[in-house]
């Protein structure tokens, strides 16, 4: 009875060596094929990057992020050129706003608040290129913020709108305390326009005095936070829906 009973398992351990066998061979050439497949990929990313070399192409991954990233900037880039004129009932938002923007106070952030697309840019442009803010005004300067953004890069750009040619060599310190210098007398108007962080208005205004009684910062956002950091004490426009007769004059 033992005698037949390991004769019959030492049979199917027979059975499930040969099984196991076979699976293994199966396997065994899978693993080859694998390894012959890795080595063919292996010598292609090879060839690929000598041939970088070949045709003087260098980090590609890296500067093809950036300038798609810089790109797409340059696309949304925001300026203060009115190229159409044909804008329905704006009158009222410019009202509102020339009238914050007249006041002679200490220096303020006037902010538009708004979603995408509800008209803060125009309202901007239509601001800064109004007679009475050219007249009133000193100097002014506009500059899109976005996302992304460098301190050093946005005060050239201001500066040299506000009529101060900065040399480019200097240092961002000289460069933020020769415009605080500049603004000392000047009554000068600002805009900011498509600000996404709070810290943007921040990092900047160590290089904005007060300047003469008036100077203004326009400031355009979609967040309520970014407009209530750059300054709590002011009125928040945002530009006013159209009425139904405006609505069809659109169409
Ligand atoms: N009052 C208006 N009448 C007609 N078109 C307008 C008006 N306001 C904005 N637009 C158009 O709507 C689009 C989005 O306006 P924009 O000012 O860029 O919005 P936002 O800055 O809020 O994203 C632009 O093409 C602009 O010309
Ligand atoms: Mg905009």
């Amino acid at each position: 009875m033992t005698e037949h009973t390991v004769s019959f398992v030492v049979g199917r351990l027979g059975d499930l060596i040969v099984q196991e066998a076979f699976l293994l061979s199966g396997v065994t050439d899978k693993v080859q094929q694998m390894l012959t497949e890795m080595k063919r990929m292996k010598t292609r990313i090879i060839n690929i990057t000598n041939s970088w070399e070949t045709y003087c192409i260098k980090n590609i991954t890296k500067a093809s992020a950036t300038s798609k990233s810089q790109i797409q900037r340059r696309l949304r880039e925001t300026n203060p050129i009115m190229e159409d004129d044909n804008f329905i009932g704006l009158d009222k938002s410019i009202d509102i706003l020339l009238k914050e923007l007249m006041e002679e106070r200490r220096l303020c952030v006037v902010s538009i608040v708004g979603i995408g697309g509800l008209g803060k840019t125009t309202l901007d442009k239509k601001v800064y290129n109004h007679i009475d803010v050219k007249r009133d005004f000193n100097c002014h300067a506009w500059v899109f913020i976005s996302q992304k953004f460098e301190r050093k890069t946005l005060l050239y750009q201001i500066s040299k709108q506000f009529g101060y040619e900065a040399d480019q060599s200097m240092e961002e310190s000289d460069l933020v305390v020769k415009l605080r210098t500049f603004l000392e007398n000047k009554k000068y108007f600002l805009v900011l326009d498509d600000t996404w962080s709070e810290d943007a208005w921040s990092i900047l205004k160590v290089a904005f005095p007060n300047g003469k009684r008036g100077s203004k910062v326009l400031l355009t956002t979609r967040s309520m936070i970014v407009a209530t950091f750059a300054d709590p004490w002011n009125l928040y426009n945002e530009p006013c829906c159209l009425s139904k007769e405006e609505s069809w004059e659109l169409l």
